[in-house]
């Protein structure tokens, strides 16, 4: 399965939705999740992540592994994003930002 990780939290761009095969990001408040059980591994969404913040499970950076169980956790609790639509406001201000994590909402 591929993995949305820390720097998707607070820009949330959703370039990634619009290029998915099967439907699997689901959408939250600041950050979208990837439902391990849907996603085919087709890896178009990886590139579109203007964040970088999309990897394949085994690629995921030190530190943030545990995204891989988090997606599934929150993908079960949110609705289906298919649709791109405006980045959050503060999006290009916290691209990048380190420690992004404390500030995901559920
Ligand atoms: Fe969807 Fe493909 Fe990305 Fe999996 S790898 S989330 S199937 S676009
Ligand atoms: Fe998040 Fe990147 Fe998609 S910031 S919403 S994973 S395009």
């Amino acid at each position: 399965t591929y993995v949305v990780t820390e720097n998707c939290i607070a820009c949330k761009y959703t370039d990634c939705v619009d290029v998915c095969p099967v439907d699997c990001f689901h959408e939250g408040p600041n950050f979208l999740a990837i439902d391990p059980d849907e996603c085919i591994d087709c890896t178009l969404c990886e590139p579109e992540c203007p964040a970088e913040a999309i990897f394949a499970e085994d690629e995921i950076p030190d530190g943030q592994e545990d995204f891989l169980e988090l997606n599934a956790e929150l993908a079960a609790n949110w609705p289906v994003i298919n649709e791109k639509k405006d980045p959050l406001p503060e999006a290009e201000e916290y691209d990048g930002k380190e420690g992004k994590r404390e500030l995901l909402k559920r």
